[in-house]
């Protein structure tokens, strides 16, 4: 009787417990989320403010950066992993069929917009030859 007496006090004890540490995970996650945001905008902020490399004078003049930083800024977010069954960097396969099509098409849609492709990669500040550079710089990460 004194053993079952003492399970049950355990019991509550333990599931008191179990139920205040998820409540501090959940307010840990609120946080971490809150941080996580914060850390996504400050690049936003640091292209606006800070903006671009002193030493890159194309920098100056586009305002967005050379082939690597518009592909980091723009591009990467789907062209990483393959997003919407976009062609991913560095992979050969996902860009034969396409690169069959030429330079010049390939730059064409990547401009207007090609299915799940926005117009632009949403590089909203891209010249065409922003756009082709970029292009050009992607396919030449295949080789
Ligand atoms: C929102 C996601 C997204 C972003 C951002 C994006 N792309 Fe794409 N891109 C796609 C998808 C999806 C396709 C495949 C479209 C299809 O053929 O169905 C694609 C295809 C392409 C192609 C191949 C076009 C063809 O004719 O086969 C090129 C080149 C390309 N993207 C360049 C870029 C460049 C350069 C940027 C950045 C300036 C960029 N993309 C940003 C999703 C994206």
């Amino acid at each position: 009787m004194l053993v079952g007496r003492k399970t049950k006090f355990l019991c509550i004890g333990i599931c008191t417990l179990g139920l205040a540490s998820s409540i501090a995970v959940a307010s840990l996650s609120g946080s971490l989320s809150e941080s996580a945001i914060a850390e996504r905008l400050k690049p936003v902020g640091k292209v606006n403010i800070i903006g671009v490399d002193p030493n890159a004078a194309a920098d100056v003049v586009a305002g967005v950066g050379g082939p690597e930083k518009i592909y980091a800024d723009n591009c990467k977010m789907c062209h990483q992993n393959g997003l919407a069954g976009a062609p991913r960097m560095g992979v050969k396969g996902d860009w034969t069929a396409r690169e069959q099509q030429g330079l010049d098409t390939l730059v064409k849609n990547a401009w207007v917009g090609i299915r799940g492709m926005p117009p632009k990669g949403n590089c909203l500040k891209c010249s065409e030859d922003d756009i082709r550079n970029t292009v050009i710089y992607m396919l030449d990460q295949l080789k």
